[in-house]
């Protein structure tokens, strides 16, 4: 169950409005609770009576602002009186505020209390461990045109191979006018001619869409693999990084990605040591990324970035628990890493051929649709650019070898 703090200033019309509101959000599971500190939703019910009465209600939302840095999940709204007259500058002056409603809207607070939870993520999403927005901003996209007329002149120079690239790449194009999204987009440059293969990275799970799994699961040319960065297991802690879905939704999104596309490769980033990260909640890591499977992880210890909420958020964990759990979180992922390429050997996999091999130039090599490094021997008629069958026969921990099986035809899918 959500906790629900409310402070009541004013007069008693206000106290029975309060009333009223714990009544009607106990219909969406919401229990009260006495502390603002381990509240999920406050609702300041406001008196604006007098001045002073105002300006008490401006200090405690300063206040609030900064239990938000410590609890990011946390949303505080202002209702009553002040909401009804004020509402434009309660949310100029007090950015931490995520609602604003007056009484005759009351009686709708469970669906406003909703829909505010629903949009705030998409309007001012900030991990609160990560550095990005605060040097890059919030996303920007490239016009679907500029996009293709870039990947157009790519081709042009003999490029077979295009990654989509943000760091919120799911999210494309919803902020442009009109809006769009990621799944136009693939289809759009899947049906450029020349190229052979499309990726995309990296993608945050709260907003991966059914409408995209459905076109990396019908477009030819999109790879069956997907970075999904996870970055922990534990409800506890993904709250406080403020990312948006549970560990039960993530589960449920590899399911739905697993099903439409079955044989799809996975990898993932991890954080260890977030603030306040237990051992129970690193269990959970491990247990989830246990059951996932992942083809590849890579794991980051936590490192507190200037300007960023988690920097200063109590219990930072000791370096020394850090590489602790590092390392232990590795031996998992690369036993899961090896028992996915193994499933590899004696199969036929499409490889598009991008160089000479490393250590021995003779050779050429190439990646598999899931983005392994292949080896194999050169063969008359084959260049670079080229997207060739090459039946596994080795499968080393860094890469694959094979043979030559057959010339395939562009943006044939054998399988990965
Ligand atoms: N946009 C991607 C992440 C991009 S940053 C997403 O939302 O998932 C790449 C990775 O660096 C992150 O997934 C995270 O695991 C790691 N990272 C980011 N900030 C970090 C920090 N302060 N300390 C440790 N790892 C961090
Ligand atoms: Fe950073 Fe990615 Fe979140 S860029 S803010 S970790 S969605």
């Amino acid at each position: 169950m959500a906790k629900l703090h409310l402070i009541t200033y004013g007069c008693q019309m206000n106290e029975y409005d309060s009333e009223r509101v714990a009544g009607l959000l106990k219909a969406d599971d919401y229990e009260l609770t006495d502390s603002e500190h381990d509240a999920d939703l406050i609702l300041l019910n406001t008196c604006a009576i007098r001045e002073k009465a105002e300006d008490k209600v401006f200090s405690k939302l300063g206040e609030l602002r900064a239990l938000k840095r410590a609890r990011p999940h946390v949303m505080v709204g202002v209702m009553g009186c002040m909401a009804q007259l004020h509402k434009n500058e309660i949310l100029r002056r007090a950015p931490g505020v995520d609602l604003v409603f007056g009484s005759p809207a009351i009686a709708r607070v469970g669906e406003l209390v909703a829909r505010a939870r629903r949009e705030r993520p998409v309007l001012e999403k900030h991990c609160t461990f990560c550095v990005v927005p605060v040097t890059r901003g919030w996303q920007r996209s490239h016009t679907p045109a500029s996009v293709l007329d870039e990947i157009e002149r790519l081709v042009a120079d003999g490029c077979r191979e295009v990654t989509l690239l943000g760091q919120t790449v799911e999210m494309y194009g919803r902020d442009l006018d009109p809006p769009t999204d990621l799944a136009a987009l693939l289809r759009a440059v899947n049906d450029v001619e020349g190229i052979a293969r499309i990726r995309f990275t990296t993608s945050n799970p709260f907003n991966f869409t059914s409408r995209l799994i459905a076109a990396i699961r019908d477009l030819p040319k999109v790879c069956e693999y997907v970075h999904l960065p996870l970055q922990s297991g534990s409800n506890r802690v993904l709250e406080r990084m403020n990312r948006g879905y549970t560990r039960e939704r993530y589960l449920d999104l590899i399911a739905e990605l697993r099903e439409a596309v079955p044989d799809v490769a996975l990898s993932t980033d991890l954080i260890v040591g977030f603030p306040g990260e237990t051992d129970a909640d690193f269990e959970a890591t491990l247990e989830t990324v246990d059951r996932v499977g992942y083809d590849n992880v890579f794991v980051f210890r936590y490192s507190p970035r200037p300007g960023t909420p988690a920097a200063t958020m109590p219990d930072q964990v000791p370096l020394a628990v850090k590489a602790d759990r590092n390392s232990r979180v590795l031996a998992v992922t690369g036993r899961s890493a090896t028992t996915r390429s193994a499933r590899l050997a004696g199969q036929t996999v499409d490889v598009l051929v991008d160089g000479r091999a490393k250590k021995n130039g003779e050779e050429l090599c190439g990646r598999t649709r899931c983005n392994r490094v292949v080896n194999f021997e050169a063969a008359a008629g084959v260049a670079i650019g080229d997207v060739v069958a090459i039946r596994i026969t080795d499968v080393l921990p860094h890469s694959l070898r094979g043979t030559l099986a057959a010339r395939v035809e562009e943006a044939v899918c054998l399988s990965r």
